[in-house]
């Protein structure tokens, strides 16, 4: 495994490829939620690059940018056998002084994440977009964990003609249902079971979906009540959403998105479901 760091070595590093490249785009503190991307990546690809970049940009000013988890030397030991290049840009090279070129995508970024983040996705798209142009990979990998990111990304691929393929992995849980998440790191244990209480509100939106409900606002009241069953979760909101526009629904006729925001203390975890 290769690591690079500034642009002219990941041009270099990229230059002496041929064949088909995978990106795996990431924020580090790896799990095996990462790790089945870049496993994905490896099956269809012929090399694959991993980067690892803590985007400042994504954060708003009250959000976890300076206290996210950090771990590099970790980070390689997990990658370093089924990776080609790692990169690890630094900010300064990212948006260097007078930096001023933002990419936003409009509509589908206002609700959801985008309601509660102000400018997280302009960060997301405008980051993602300098990865691509960089590292010019034939695949892109993304996680259905990210729902809505993976949902704008696929649009901007579209809209600015990206030529590569935006491939989206399932989401990896551990055993007792919590989608893996690098932010896992920061719940105690008595949150870190609070926590599993996304799941059991997806599942049991799911259920009634599957026992025929199609309405939209019930299925919304059935991921409330089991979230307010939990004491330690503060529910930030909860959707079923159109899964192409991520419009709020009245009633599901096609594929459905189920997402929620949940704070477990001072954490703010994220979940969604398809339907459909
Ligand atoms: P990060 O949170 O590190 O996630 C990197 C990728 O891993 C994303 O595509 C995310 O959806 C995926 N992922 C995270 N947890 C997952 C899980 N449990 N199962 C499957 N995939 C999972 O998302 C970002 O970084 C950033 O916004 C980024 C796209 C890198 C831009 O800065």
């Amino acid at each position: 495994m290769q690591r690079v760091i500034t642009l002219p070595d990941l041009r270099s590093a990229r230059l002496s490829f041929s064949g088909t490249v995978g990106l795996v785009p990431t924020m580090g503190y790896l799990h095996e939620g990462h790790l089945s991307l870049i496993r994905r990546a490896r099956e269809e690809c012929d090399h694959v690059f991993v980067s690892i970049f803590v985007n400042p940009t994504q954060f708003g000013p009250k959000e976890d940018f300076a206290r996210y988890p950090r771990d590099l030397e970790r980070d390689f030991r997990l990658i370093e056998s089924f990776t080609d290049v790692v990169w690890t840009p630094s900010a300064e090279e990212m948006y260097p002084q007078g930096y001023q070129t933002w990419v936003e995508v409009e509509a589908m970024t206002k609700p959801l994440e985008g309601a509660m983040r102000p400018g997280h996705f302009r960060g997301v798209t405008t980051v993602v977009a300098k990865l691509f142009n960089a590292v010019q990979p034939h695949k892109a990998y993304f996680g259905q964990k990210d729902a809505q990111q993976a949902a704008v990304i696929r649009r901007m691929v579209r809209d600015l003609n990206f030529p590569l393929e935006i491939v989206v992995c399932p989401t990896t849980r551990e055993l007792d249902g919590l989608a893996m998440s690098s932010r896992n790191v920061y719940l105690d244990s008595e949150q870190r079971k609070a926590a599993t209480v996304l799941f059991r509100s997806l599942s049991a939106a799911k259920e009634l979906y599957e026992a025929g409900e199609r309405n939209a606002e019930k299925i919304r009241g059935k991921m409330r009540d089991v979230l307010a069953g939990e004491p330690l979760a503060e529910p930030q909101y909860v959707s079923c959403a159109d899964y192409d526009t991520l419009e709020e629904l009245d009633e599901i006729k096609g594929k459905a998105l189920l997402s929620m925001a949940v704070f477990i203390g001072k954490t703010r975890l994220i979940d969604n479901f398809v339907l459909g």
